[in-house]
């Protein structure tokens, strides 16, 4: 029997190169190998997006975007989070079981207070949720991005906590991070984050993309002097499209002066635009097929709707919940 996989985009805002590079691409590459459900986290967006059609837009951007870069509804269960309300009957049962503290260590929630933000109660409550998305449909593997890894940590605290509580019933997951793309930079060399507003999108036009990749922030050396292609935000993301020898080639001409930062940005600018080309086409092909993009959607429900019932129906009879 195969393994089970389970991972979700928030559909806050369009897909960047650090959406697909850490976490994206490997629901495509791991499709054959793993029972795969992958979802649009729209529940998740509602903390932060109180536009309605907004949000219909973004849900359906990202479910093209999954079948864009290569994921196949046929092999994979494609669903909406919102599609399966067991999933919020869930996430109110391990509300009952989480102690306030594992969710007051939260990064995403401490950082939140840092910034003096107006935090709602489901930004507070974001990894109970979370650990009911992944538990329900009996995860062994989260591939996610490095930032998501104290959620999977929490949730695996709150499947041994409902495990002890209760008797064995969760699978506890572990996370997939691949090292050398668990935190992809942006154009200013921090963490490439909506919220930093310094990504690079999937789906941005060739002007766009242009003009974000010549912003990308450097030091000031001038053409000739040597570079150091470690410490250089554009070398950095040269890495995600070179094959090793060519990225030896590049440091090379770093380490000796023998190129300029523009010219490295443009030469960036063109592997992004060929490696986005094919995934920018079909994109454009399912833009004119919405209802084949609904009903891919409509299928994961279905079969996500199995699954979670015959999760919930578990917990409940455990929790005591079930009087026959
Ligand atoms: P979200 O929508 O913020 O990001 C989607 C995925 O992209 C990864 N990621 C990155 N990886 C490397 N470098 C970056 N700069 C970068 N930026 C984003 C994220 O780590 C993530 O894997 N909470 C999740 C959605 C979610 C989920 C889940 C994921 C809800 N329930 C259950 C897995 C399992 C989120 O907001 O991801």
């Amino acid at each position: 029997m195969k393994k089970r996989l389970i991972s979700g985009v928030k559909p806050t805002g369009d897909i960047h190169i650090g959406n697909y590079f850490g976490a994206m691409k490997q629901f495509v590459d791991l499709q054959n190998d793993y029972e795969s459900y992958v979802f649009i986290a729209d529940l998740h967006a509602l903390n932060q997006i109180h536009d309605p059609k907004k949000l219909k837009n973004n849900i359906l951007e990202i479910a093209k975007a999954y079948i864009s870069i290569g994921l196949d509804p046929k092999k994979v269960t494609l669903f909406r989070q919102s599609d399966v309300p067991a999933v919020s009957e869930l996430c109110w049962i391990f509300n009952s079981i989480t102690p306030l503290g594992l969710l007051q260590r939260a990064h995403a929630y401490k950082d939140a207070v840092a910034k003096g933000k107006n935090i709602n109660a489901g930004l507070f409550d974001y990894p109970v949720l979370m650990a009911a998305d992944i538990l329900m449909y009996g995860a062994d593997v989260v591939p996610v991005g490095e930032d998501q890894k104290q959620h999977v940590e929490i949730t695996q605290d709150i499947a041994q906590k409902f495990n002890n509580l209760y008797g064995n019933t969760f699978v506890v997951p572990q996370e997939l991070i691949l090292k050398e793309v668990s935190t992809i930079s942006g154009l200013d060399g921090r963490k490439m984050s909506k919220s930093y507003d310094n990504v690079i999108g999937l789906f941005e036009d060739d002007e766009s993309l242009k003009q974000k990749v010549m912003s990308i922030v450097t030091d000031s050396r001038k053409p000739e002097e040597p570079k150091n292609p470690k410490e250089d935000n554009i070398f950095a993301l040269h890495k995600l499209f070179l094959n090793e020898k060519e990225l030896l080639n590049l440091a090379n001409r770093y380490k000796e002066g023998k190129i300029s930062y523009k010219e490295s940005k443009e030469m960036l600018f063109e592997e992004i635009k060929t490696f986005v080309a094919p995934i920018r086409a079909k994109k454009k092909e399912l833009d004119g097929h919405p209802e084949y993009v609904v009903e891919v959607l409509e299928n994961g429900k279905d079969n996500a709707l199995k699954e979670a019932n015959k999760t919930i129906e578990k917990v409940k009879a455990k929790v005591g919940l079930k009087i026959r």
